[in-house]
């Protein structure tokens, strides 16, 4: 980290040193033999985007590489307990999550996010806490009508009914990616098809090998 960013402290906290760590991301990533890097899949609830974040970490766990997921609905049971669906709880959630992802890809891993993360804004924020390059956006665009069809929750019939407010798609917008490095069809092309888009943009990103 350099002085500048040692230096600016925007938070309560102040007498705060950077520790330089020992083991620096690089030493990890050519342990590993991969790039860690951000995989920040978006899209509207019911999309796909857990489970095409956990097709494509079980098909890089199997190659070899250390991944994680870390998922909206999992994440708010312990770490974002305390949030809510209001704008600014989306927000402070979308922070928490890029502060945490940044943590996760100094440690080495690839690191796989989804969250439904609506606002622009607050993705272009998770985007400037790390490098050029490390954020890679997967938009997972199944539309609204696909994903209330599926309704594999039951939550759009619920906010449709007025018991869930602030729903995305519903009640509370959904800003699609304007460039995202990524799109997927996720509500016309199949789990396979959209895990081998991923995985050869990878290899061709140079993040992964061709096995
Ligand atoms: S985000 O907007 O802050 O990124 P996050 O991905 O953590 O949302 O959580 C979204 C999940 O919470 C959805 O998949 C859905 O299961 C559930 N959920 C409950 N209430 C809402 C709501 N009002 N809007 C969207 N998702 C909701």
């Amino acid at each position: 980290m350099d002085k500048a960013a040692q230096e600016k402290n925007t938070g309560q906290s102040t007498n705060i040193v950077w520790h330089q760590a020992s083991i620096g991301r690089q030493e990890r990533e050519q342990q590993q033999g991969h790039k860690s890097v951000i995989l920040w899949f978006t899209g509207l609830s019911g999309s796909g985007k857990s489970t095409l974040a956990n097709a494509v970490n079980s098909s890089l766990f199997s190659k070899g590489c250390s991944t994680y997921v870390l998922d909206g609905d999992n994440i708010r049971h312990g770490l974002c307990k305390d949030l809510g669906f209001s704008d600014s709880d989306r927000e402070e959630n979308i922070r928490r999550i890029g502060e945490l992802s940044k943590l996760f890809i100094d440690a080495g891993t690839i690191t796989l996010t989804a969250f439904v993360s609506p606002f622009r804004a607050d993705r272009q924020s998770a985007r400037e806490l790390v490098e050029d390059g490390d954020f890679i956006e997967i938009h997972c665009s199944a539309n609204l009508a696909i994903c209330e069809e599926r309704d594999t929750k039951g939550l759009y019939a619920k906010a449709r009914a007025g018991e869930i407010k602030e729903f995305t798609g519903i009640s509370s917008p959904y800003e699609e990616p304007l460039s995202p490095e990524i799109k997927v069809d996720t509500g016309e092309q199949g789990l396979e098809e959209c895990v081998e888009i991923i995985l050869s943009k990878l290899i061709d990103m140079g993040i992964i090998s061709n096995p």
